[in-house]
């Protein structure tokens, strides 16, 4: 046998057998460094930058206009309905313009109340879900999708309640599920007063789930 695959074949001592076994876990473990390092930008990259740092999208918190803050303010049992113009900017995507709308809704102090006890799913265990305050200076503010599967539900002022068109689901006032196939309360979205300026944040929630689970801000 030639004497090179003589030492092919040579394990080598001891010393010699676990020096090669650290080189070889050094190596990996640098390669695996160099790995993360690289594949984490990449990774983030692709999730919008709405999601990462809602305050920093861009747009994201949009003002009510002075008529929709004056309706909120004077309307009693009776949901108003806002729309807004977002200007959001994802990634490297150019600036775009969405239009959504939301329901605001007025309570008293005794309202107010009767929400929290009447909503377990926005005030008892399952209250992380929702990581901002449900209800801001007696004012909530609904999403327009239905939990079911997303179309829009409307106010029916006769029925005193909400509507969804399409396979019937019904909410009260305070958004607590009535009647359907929706798996939950109507979706509260953030809603703040910045030097006497009401703004507000869209979130999409998922729909389908009895769990409120954000997909995006946008
Ligand atoms: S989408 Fe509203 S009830 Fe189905």
């Amino acid at each position: 046998m030639p004497s090179h695959a003589k030492a092919y074949e040579d394990p080598g001592t001891p010393e010699e057998q676990s020096r090669r076994q650290f080189l070889a876990n050094a190596t990996l473990a640098v390669g695996g460094v160099i790995g993360l390092v690289v594949a984490i930008p990449c990774l983030t990259s692709l999730v919008p930058e709405s999601i990462l740092h809602p305050d920093k999208a861009g747009g994201v918190w949009a003002p009510l206009s002075d008529a929709d803050l004056k309706s909120l303010e004077a309307s009693t049992n009776n949901p108003v309905k806002i729309t807004f113009e977002f200007k959001y900017a994802d990634g490297y995507l150019p600036p775009s313009d969405d239009q959504q709308f939301v329901w605001g809704v007025k309570f008293t102090p005794e309202q107010e109340a009767s929400f929290k006890a009447n909503r377990p799913d926005l005030f008892g265990k399952k209250s992380d879900e929702v990581p901002y305050p449900a209800v801001t200076m007696g004012f909530v503010v609904f999403s327009s999708i239905c939990p079911h599967l997303g179309c829009r539900y409307q106010w029916q002022a006769d029925a005193k309640r909400f509507i969804c068109p399409c396979h019937g689901s019904q909410f009260g006032i305070q958004g607590n599920k009535l009647a359907g196939p929706a798996p939950r309360g109507l979706d509260p979205l953030p809603f703040r007063d910045t030097n006497g300026k009401a703004e507000i944040t869209w979130i999409q929630y998922k729909s389908g789930t009895p769990d409120r689970i954000i997909v995006s801000y946008s």
